[in-house]
């Protein structure tokens, strides 16, 4: 059966067959940052990570994409990957069987020990038999040492007629047990750095939990993510439920609002992910200077404020003065404090956090400026319309910790 191939990916033919012959895009075997596999029955979609900056990386080998069609693994000659829910209602429901198949063939085959010798058993063609192959070799040869060594140095330590003749096949055996499990120790090692890591499976839902900029730093030191696009109502719930005993799962959302499917979910979490690995991004501090940058940077929890270039003056409008004056203090000054506005005006929801969160004087001027006033702990989810935001009544009093942000009009 044969897969189709997705223009600007290179993708080959046949279900796994460029899986075992190297991932898809450029790739530097064994240097590759990031490998990323996405299953979909619109491969089509994913033409556009052979551009920009992720497609520079993918050239240099840093990042190795495939995407694979799910239609690959149905068999019937409509391949169909979907069915009527049971117990009634709207829409199609995506089908385990397709899903398995695709699973143990793509996350089988990178996956642990364990994983791998299950894939090899539900698996089929090539990669999942190698697969299987590795944990086999191991165990019943790990069992065979083990026991002819033990049968050996048992007899000898326990026999009566000459304790000295059964010294030497004991210690025999025992050097030979463990020259073998060197062997196998060392064969493992070579086997877990060939496997690399174990996937993450990313399943992109709108019930999942929301994707943020903290997930996206976590993922871009996974290693190994495979997401798996779901369409119609999504996926039968077996499938993330049978997938979980061999590698972490994670149902995610980019918001709350209903795609048509999993993939601009995917694109989106692919590039945010993707921009965080060594060398994507151009300027390295770019990252660390990004909205919710992480850690402990100026941008800790804000999003970042508003930003120039040339010409100083536009249609009339200048450049704010204090960002051609040099002074480097003032201007980090300035950034924090449009950061702040910013964040104060269009997600309360963050700004609420903030105050808590050791803001000196300036910022708190800056906050109440703007609305803010006092400490907020429980105004997470003002992300609403500003009309259905609940006004703070004038008279309340000093003690009432809670507080909701005042709103431009
Ligand atoms: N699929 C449909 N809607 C989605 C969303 N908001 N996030 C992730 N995947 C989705």
């Amino acid at each position: 059966m044969s897969r189709r191939s997705t223009p600007g990916l290179g993708l080959g033919r046949g279900r796994v067959a460029d899986l075992e012959a190297g991932p898809a895009l450029g790739t530097k075997e064994g240097l590759v940052a990031l490998r990323i596999d996405i299953i979909t029955i619109f491969p089509e979609y994913f033409t556009m990570l052979g551009v920009s900056l992720i497609g520079k990386a993918v050239q240099r080998g840093d990042i190795a994409f495939s995407v694979y069609d799910l239609r690959s693994w149905a068999h019937d000659p409509h391949r169909t990957v979907d069915d009527t829910p049971f117990g009634g209602g709207p829409g199609m429901v995506m089908k385990p069987e397709p899903w398995g198949e695709a699973l143990d063939a793509i996350a089988g085959v990178r996956g642990a020990a364990g994983v791998q010798g299950e894939t090899g058993v539900s698996g089929a063609a090539g990669v999942q038999g190698a697969a299987g192959v590795r944990g086999a070799a191991r165990v019943p040869g790990e069992a065979r040492v083990r026991g002819e060594a033990g049968v050996q140095g048992t007899a000898g330590g326990e026999g009566e007629v000459d304790r000295d003749a059964g010294a030497e096949p004991e210690r025999l055996a025992a050097e030979a047990a463990e020259a073998a499990e060197d062997a196998m120790a060392a064969e493992a090692a070579m086997a877990a750095e060939a496997a690399g890591p174990v996937p993450q499976l990313i399943v992109p839902s709108p019930a999942g939990v929301v994707f943020t900029q903290a997930m996206a730093t976590e993922l871009a030191g996974a290693g190994h993510l495979v997401f798996a696009c779901g369409r119609y109502e999504g996926i039968d719930a077996r499938v993330a439920e049978h997938a979980s005993g061999r590698m972490p799962v994670r149902e995610v959302s980019i918001g709350d609002y209903v795609l048509g499917g999993g993939e601009p979910a995917v694109l989106v979490m692919v590039e945010a992910i993707c921009r965080l690995l060594p060398g994507v991004l151009g300027n390295a501090e770019s990252a660390a200077d990004d909205s919710f940058g992480a850690g402990t940077g100026p941008m800790r929890g804000l999003v970042e404020g508003p930003v120039f270039t040339r010409p100083r003056s536009w249609r009339g409008l200048d450049v704010p003065p204090v960002l051609l004056s040099g002074d480097h203090a003032a201007i980090a000054r300035w950034r924090r404090d449009e950061a702040l506005r910013r964040t104060a005006r269009n997600r309360p929801d963050l700004a609420a956090r903030l105050v808590d969160e050791g803001l000196d004087e300036r910022d708190r001027r800056v906050l109440s400026e703007v609305g803010f006033a006092g400490t907020i702990d429980d105004v997470a989810n003002l992300t609403g319309p500003p009309q259905r935001v609940r006004r703070r009544a004038r008279d309340d009093s000093k003690d009432d910790k809670r507080c909701t942000p005042r709103l431009p009009r």
